[in-house]
């Protein structure tokens, strides 16, 4: 193997950062000697920060309306084909409480940007889950609000906060989504909610339509100076009814680098093996550990409908109840030589502000 990507890849791991166009070459140049050598570092710290654990969070994915109309997404407001749903604050408080018998301490609860739940609607879901189950670790994942209505939820008991930042490129962005929407507001969000005191989730798509080594490599340099406490990558892939359905998907090869090159950067980092990962190969989960990731997401969410949150096509675990799912993932990880905890799982080091 070129000795020069040797060298970047090696300083990376000494050094924990690298220069954009460094990581641009290290993307540029992926093959499966250097994809090796980056899992073997990856492992290496994953071990170190959570030996052979695999934290779970179960996903409830409680409406598919959303106020935005990103290009790539199926659940965007332009669909005219999705079908809609919202659940009920009860309902979604019982997909929580039922994730608390399976085992789960800690539950995502997601959505598209639907104002139908107002801050009190949210804070109520939050402290209905918190008064059956105090030690339920609660994290969102709906999109931009208001700096007040972040602090409302933190203050009515939620703690983390997924929101994918999408791309580091300004550029990218807006050929990802219409003018309306703001790459500056969103990085903007993601400063707020750190600041709050949120562990903090961010994230990007690999290989979404015209992304370039050089957007890879500013969304690595973001990561390696924000260092969110999470950290969720997924390859892109097309939707049938959104603009660009024609357009291909990202790879396996290059998701699974990207992690090991996350693992690398910032060790301690909660890192998934996304759905979307394992939409696009049956062992992409499995494989996303072996390169570096040390988490996974069942979904919680009423089998009635799941298959109607469909982001992207053929998304995989629609069918199953939320018992299956997890006893699926058991048998996944246990095959590959880690164990399922179940309990919150902090980022290693995380120290909550207040
Ligand atoms: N509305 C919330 C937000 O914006 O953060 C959360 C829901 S959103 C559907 C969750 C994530 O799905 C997005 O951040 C995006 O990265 C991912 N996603 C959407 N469409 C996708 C696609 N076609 N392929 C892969 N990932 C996709
Ligand atoms: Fe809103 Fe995808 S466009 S969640």
């Amino acid at each position: 193997m070129d000795s020069k990507l040797i060298e970047t890849l090696d300083k990376l791991n000494r050094e924990h950062s690298l220069e954009l166009e460094e990581y641009q070459l290290l993307i540029e140049n992926i093959n499966p000697d250097l994809m090796k050598r980056a899992a073997e570092y990856a492992v290496k710290y994953q071990e170190q920060f959570y030996g052979k654990k695999v934290f779970v969070r179960g996903l409830v994915e409680f409406t598919n309306y959303c106020k935005n109309d990103c290009y790539y997404c199926g659940i965007r407001r332009g669909n005219r084909e999705c079908e809609r749903y919202r659940l009920r604050k009860d309902d979604i408080i019982a997909c929580a409480n039922e994730g608390y018998q399976l085992g789960f301490r800690t539950v995502v609860l997601q959505g598209g940007e639907d104002y139908t739940y107002s801050d009190e609607d949210i804070c109520e879901i939050i402290k209905g889950i918190k008064q059956s189950h105090p030690d339920m670790v609660i994290t969102l994942s709906i999109g931009e609000r208001e700096r007040s209505s972040y602090e409302a939820y933190y203050e009515a008991g939620a703690r983390r906060f997924l929101l994918r930042h999408e791309t580091a490129s300004s550029e990218l962005y807006d050929k990802l989504h219409p003018e309306e929407m703001s790459f500056e507001h969103r990085m903007n969000c993601l400063r707020e909610l750190k600041d709050i005191g949120y562990q903090v989730g961010a994230g990007f798509m690999v290989q979404s339509p015209g992304q370039t080594a050089a957007d890879l490599a500013k969304d690595l340099k973001f990561i390696e100076e924000f260092k969110p406490d999470m950290c969720g990558i997924g390859p892109f892939i097309s939707h049938k009814d959104t603009p660009f359905a024609k357009e291909e998907s990202g790879t396996m090869e290059m998701t699974l680098f990207l992690l090991s090159l996350l693992r690398i950067i910032y060790p301690q980092m909660l890192i998934p093996a996304t759905t979307a990962l394992g939409t696009i190969d049956p062992k992409g989960r499995e494989k996303g550990i072996l390169a570096g990731a040390n988490v996974l997401m069942p979904n919680l969410s009423p089998t009635s409908v799941r298959k109607m949150y469909t982001l992207y096509d053929n998304k995989i675990c629609t069918g199953e109840e939320a018992a299956e799912c997890i006893a699926c993932l058991k048998g996944r990880v246990s095959s590959i030589g880690y164990e399922v905890v179940t309990d919150a799982g902090n980022r290693a080091g995380f120290i909550e502000k207040r």
